[in-house]
């Protein structure tokens, strides 16, 4: 029996992009509506490469918050091949960044800065596995010989490996994995490891991007991939195996940015975020393992406290509209136009 109700620990967002300035103001409600607290990724433009930056940027998504509202922002830096050890020392001794986010350079949005050969900053990785602080991982190769629907999968043979052997303490997250290929390495990894999962991988295989004509608005990066690859990320999110948690890598851009003839990657969820993670576990059954996914195996692995506000589901459609507000656009979220199985309740103080 399937429940038509379901209440459990307030959630965090351990992958998100919040975007700045006006974009900012409009996307944050919907996280904040639904969230505790989210890992905010710093792949502004110019990105957020050091504390001093991660706390002003900070300090301007606190100002658009509602003044009632109790969410926390998780600031991260941006990995560059310039970043010193002294950051790393900053980082660790704020109590405002969480973790330093790698991105190959050229892999995504705003990862022009990013790292070009992984050498170049073992220093950084060695004073973060001293210091205990979080390497998140864009986890695909750029090379452009390698198939993009393979660059996750080199990138783990290529370079996660390595860097497992090399700094074998380093805590690491490998962000909104879309492979089976990255589920079998998280499971088989000690608990240092760890992997975030999206929605939208969960609930969408690549015909999404072509069903009916191509749709700029299912295409994200890492690529959307083949069923049998859904069929394993949705497994590992639902079987209560403390190494994967829920990252939604919401990412809003202007719908005139999508649908264009180079278009950004990115979908756009968190105005349905938790709905449509409950909608994945409600697919295989596991509704029972939404709570320990979306509320505790993230707070563990950062070792922060797990919330304590409570959070209600119910099993009823609404419909999504076309578009939202961002800034002096509009932005087209995942299902415009069409319905999530679940609505969010209320939000109940602990
Ligand atoms: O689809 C994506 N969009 N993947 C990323 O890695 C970055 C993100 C963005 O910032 O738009
Ligand atoms: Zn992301």
């Amino acid at each position: 029996m399937t429940p038509n109700r379901l209440e459990i620990t307030r959630p965090d967002d351990w992958h998100l992009h919040l975007r700045d300035g006006a974009a900012l103001a409009s996307v944050i409600g919907h996280t904040a509506e639904r969230f505790a607290r989210a890992i905010v990724m710093p792949n502004l433009k110019p990105p957020v490469t050091t504390v001093v930056q991660a706390e002003d940027y900070r300090r301007r998504i606190m100002a658009c918050l509602p003044k009632d509202s109790r969410f926390q922002p998780l600031m991260t830096l941006y990995l560059t091949e310039s970043m010193s050890v002294e950051e790393i020392a900053r980082a660790k001794a704020s109590d405002n960044v969480f973790a330093v986010k790698y991105y190959p350079a050229g892999a995504t949005t705003n990862s022009d800065s990013g790292v070009r050969d992984l050498s170049h900053v073992y220093p950084v990785l060695e004073a973060m596995e001293k210091h205990e602080l979080p390497l998140l991982l864009h986890g695909e190769v750029t090379d452009s010989a390698i198939d993009i629907f393979d660059r996750e999968r080199v990138f783990i043979e290529r370079h996660l490996m390595p860097l497992r052997e090399r700094f074998p303490a380093l805590r690491m997250v490998l962000e909104h994995i879309t492979t089976r290929d990255a589920v079998e390495f998280v499971t088989a990894a000690p608990a240092n490891v760890a992997a975030t999962l999206t929605a939208h991988h969960l609930l969408l295989n690549r015909n999404a991007i072509f069903a009916g004509g191509i749709n700029p608005h299912h295409y994200c990066l890492p690529i959307l991939k083949r069923e049998t690859h859904r069929l394993a990320l949705l497994q590992a999110a639902t079987s209560g195996d403390t190494h994967f948690f829920l990252g939604t890598d919401s990412a809003p851009h202007a719908r005139e940015a999508k649908e264009s003839s180079c278009g950004c990657a990115g979908l756009y969820t968190s105005h349905a975020a938790l709905e449509l993670y409950a909608e994945a576990f409600d697919q295989v059954g596991r509704l029972d393992q939404l709570e320990a996914f979306a509320s505790f195996h993230g707070p563990d692995f950062y070792r922060l406290p797990r919330n304590t506000d409570r959070i209600t589901l119910d099993r009823k459609p609404w419909m999504v509209p076309d578009e939202y507000p961002l800034a002096a656009s509009t932005c087209r979220p995942m299902r415009a136009g069409e319905s999530v199985a679940w609505s969010m309740l209320e939000a109940r103080a602990s």
